[in-house]
């Protein structure tokens, strides 16, 4: 049976052609990595509210830290939930700011609604461009993305650091990593190659509009971290964790971190599903976005077309840099590896993500994805 065909949505200036399938009968499929854009709308407000670990995690820690402090929520969004959550729970006073102008006027209706007008302040704008009357005692913040600091929060928390919380402040979330495990992406799909679902586009076409031009933009995997089935035919090795980003300690959002994955089944290794883990307080069990059902979502980082026979005992062992792109907030990724087998020349592999895009259709994978007109 095949699930995919080939279609075409908008990028500025022209039309792009695409590969799209049918979410109902396709075992995995993709969408756009969107919380490090500009685009939230209702309904991606909405997946986060319903994440219940999510939200239970956040609702017990703003209730332990927020009593008797002062307060900052970065990117409250237009439901205010964490700013609410705090004055409710007794914060002397809470700046909530968030970046979405239409967002920003919600929340500040919702917040006059609940009767919290005279407790929690909104700022429209960026917290690394806004400055606060006084430095808070808490942080309260979930910019936590795809890939940990993938929607900045590594900047964005040390500027909130040095310059809107005072020393020895509470961060909210308190730490978290981006996770590797070898993936073979054929065994997920059933071999049929990946595509969006038609009401996946118009978040491909916002994230387009906001960078000016197509780009290979970041996708994520719908349909492995809940189902264990698939999760079981299609991870190669247990997680390793890259990207430490301790929001509670020395933060910093740039680095090189090595790691090396074993890999404990047979099969076609094609790139890594990569996700994240995060403490939202400090003796939390962690969320782990790559076996629990999240509003996080595994990115696919392809890195081997015809996905290459691995057995137990093989190794890939890798260097993961994280580079904070030009905007001087949202980082690039890359990553460089030699993938051992028994009996076999090593094979160097890589795959680079940047925020707002130096290609397109630059590997095979986004040949597939986007199918020029010489087909991919
Ligand atoms: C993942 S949503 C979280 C919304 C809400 N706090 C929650 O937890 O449900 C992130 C929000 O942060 C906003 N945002 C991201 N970075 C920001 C920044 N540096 N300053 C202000 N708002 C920001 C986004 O526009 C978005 O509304």
């Amino acid at each position: 049976m095949r699930y995919s065909f080939i279609t075409e949505l908008a990028a500025p200036g022209r039309k792009v052609p695409v590969r799209a399938c049918d979410p109902e009968s396709a075992p995995v499929w993709l969408f756009a990595s969107i919380g490090e854009y500009p685009v939230y709308d209702d309904v991606a407000y909405e997946v986060m509210i319903k994440d219940e670990r999510r939200m239970s995690r956040y609702a017990e820690a703003v209730r332990r830290y927020a009593p008797g402090r002062t307060v900052l929520d970065i990117g409250t969004g237009k439901d205010a939930v964490w700013a609410l959550a705090a004055a409710r729970a007794g914060a002397r006073h809470v700046w909530a700011v968030e970046v979405i102008p239409k967002s920003a006027r919600i929340a500040r209706e919702t917040i006059e609604e609940a009767g919290f007008a005279d407790r929690i302040t909104v700022v429209e704008g960026l917290s690394t461009e806004i400055e606060l009357p006084e430095p808070v005692e808490m942080c309260v913040s979930e910019i936590i993305g795809t890939l940990g600091g993938s929607e900045g929060a590594g900047s964005v928390l040390r500027d909130a650091r040095k310059r809107l919380v005072k020393p020895g402040g509470v961060f909210i979330p308190h730490r978290s990593v981006t996770t590797a495990v070898a993936l073979d992406l054929g065994s997920a799909g059933r071999g049929e190659p990946l595509g969006f679902p038609p009401f996946v586009f118009r978040y491909v076409e916002e994230v387009f509009a906001s960078v000016g031009r197509p780009f290979d933009l970041r996708v994520v995997l719908e349909g492995l971290q809940d189902n264990p089935k698939v999760r079981e035919r299609s991870y190669l090795s247990g997680p390793v964790e890259v990207e430490p980003l301790e929001f509670n300690g020395d933060l910093d959002p740039e680095g090189i971190d090595g790691a090396e994955l074993t890999f404990t089944a047979e099969g076609e290794f094609s790139g890594l599903a990569l996700g994240v883990r995060l403490w939202v307080a400090e003796d939390d069990e962690p969320i782990d976005s790559l076996v629990q059902s999240s509003s996080w979502t595994p990115v696919y980082a392809p890195l081997a077309e015809e996905g290459l026979p691995v057995r137990p005992g093989d190794r890939f062992t890798f260097d993961f840099t994280t580079t904070i792109s030009d905007d001087g907030v949202h980082p690039d990724y890359a990553l460089t590896g030699e993938l051992h087998r028994a009996g076999v020349p090593a094979v160097t592999l890589s795959w680079s993500s940047t925020h707002h895009g130096d290609g397109f259709r630059a590997t095979p994978f986004y040949r597939s994805l986007f199918p020029g007109p010489g087909g991919p």
